[in-house]
């Protein structure tokens, strides 16, 4: 039976890291897969979240089922990190968060209760999005239609054009955001920006979904809600999808939150009922520990300084990443304006590259990229700036 199975493609990102694992040269470098490096080219476990580790071994009493929504105190937390700690959402008891598998997984029960249980069939994404989003929307019945976003001419977002194409998304349907550090471009609507969107969508009657996933890595983790919160001042009802992968150093804890906002308190808790029931046919209730240390680490002062401090250093150290990128290209007399790298927010530089040059950037060079010319500027140290920018210059002739 399993013969007639045809071999799947390797997945874009997470492909990348198996043929990186894979290759025998000693110079490779990999800046596909969206993971922080420190400068000595290692993805270290943030201080604040062993401190977090430590005191929960000292006081983890039982190993017992969590309820299906998760950790009960992560929930207020993130709504706190989401909405601000003075927000009237939280004052009113209009969100109801779940523990989620990551920010993936946080995704899927999105779009999983706005099929099931609000009937919606569409979901607008822009071109172009994280590549694995068109597949967890697919893989719970939503059809995926895609908004304009990039401008290749001019490196930037193309906001005519995105308001433009948005007109076509019907009252309902679900329009896909990202809170902050747009994966993969970088580029994020300035605040009058998002104002025009939330306005927009408030008018047209869209179901705005946010995947945040990098909280904390454009300008601050106040600052970066900024869009978020732009959209809750204009909706009643909106989901998010939370990622504490990146800017908790979790990555492999799965450590994600989804949230629902809802006009009142009582709705909120029987929309949540639903997804609480979508949730235990999916995988019944979520793994403790990535949450809990993020429970721990939000609701202890120190901890909480501390942590702001080390997301502050990793924002700080991609932003000089980005500095010397643009450098060393220069240095290395490759023609063009890169300058639009530096203005980029988060983990990446979306660099142009096309599919021709990122494979001859691997073949040649050692130096996996993602397809769409993605750089992961997070994986960017001093040590292999000069070889990555030696590949770039020799791919660009
Ligand atoms: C990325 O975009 O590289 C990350 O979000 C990791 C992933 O799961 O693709």
């Amino acid at each position: 039976m399993f013969e007639s199975v045809p071999q799947a493609k390797a997945d874009p990102i997470l492909g990348l890291t198996e043929a990186y694992n894979a290759d025998p040269r000693a110079n490779k470098i990999n800046l596909g897969v969206g993971v922080y490096k420190d400068e000595a080219g290692t993805t270290p476990i943030l201080a604040s979240v062993k401190q977090a580790e430590a005191l929960l071994l000292d006081t983890e009493k039982t190993k017992s089922y969590l309820g299906i929504q998760g950790v009960p105190e992560y929930g207020a937390h993130v709504q706190k990190l989401l909405f601000g700690a003075d927000s009237a959402i939280i004052a009113d008891n209009r969100a109801r968060t779940a523990q989620a598998p990551g920010g993936t997984g946080a995704l899927r029960i999105a779009a999983d209760f706005a099929v099931r249980n609000l009937g919606r069939k569409t979901i607008w994404v822009s071109n172009p999005t994280w590549a694995n989003h068109a597949a967890v929307f697919g893989a719970a019945g939503l059809t995926v239609e895609q908004y304009a976003y990039y401008n290749p001419a001019t490196s930037d977002l193309d906001f005519d054009a995105m308001v433009e194409s948005l007109k076509a998304a019907k009252a309902g349907d679900l329009v896909l955001l990202h809170g902050c550090c747009h994966n993969p471009t970088g580029i994020d609507p300035t605040a009058e920006q998002w104002q025009v969107l939330a306005e927009m969508s408030a008018a047209a009657g869209w179901l705005p979904l946010f995947d945040f996933a990098y909280q904390g890595f454009a300008t601050g983790i106040e600052e970066d809600a900024q869009g978020l919160r732009t959209f809750l001042a204009n909706h009643g009802e909106l989901l998010i999808a939370s990622s504490f992968s990146k800017n908790f150093g979790l990555y492999n804890e799965r450590t994600g939150a989804f949230t629902l906002v809802a006009p009142s308190a009582a709705v909120a808790d029987t929309a949540f009922s639903q997804v609480k029931v979508n949730i235990r046919a999916m995988y019944s209730n979520p793994p403790a520990h990535g949450a809990k240390v993020v429970s721990t680490i939000l609701g202890n002062d120190d901890l909480y300084a501390q942590w702001v401090a080390e997301v502050t250093e990793m924002r700080v150290r991609i932003h000089q990443m980005r500095d010397l990128f643009v450098e060393t290209l220069a240095d290395k007399g490759v023609d063009g304006d890169f300058s639009f790298i530096q203005r980029q927010n988060g983990m990446f530089s979306f660099s142009g590259l096309n599919p021709a040059q990122v494979g001859k950037l691997k073949d040649d060079h050692g130096i996996y990229i993602v397809g769409s010319g993605r750089i992961s500027v997070a994986g960017m140290t001093k040590a292999n700036m000069d070889a990555l920018c030696t590949g770039v210059a020799d791919v660009l002739k």
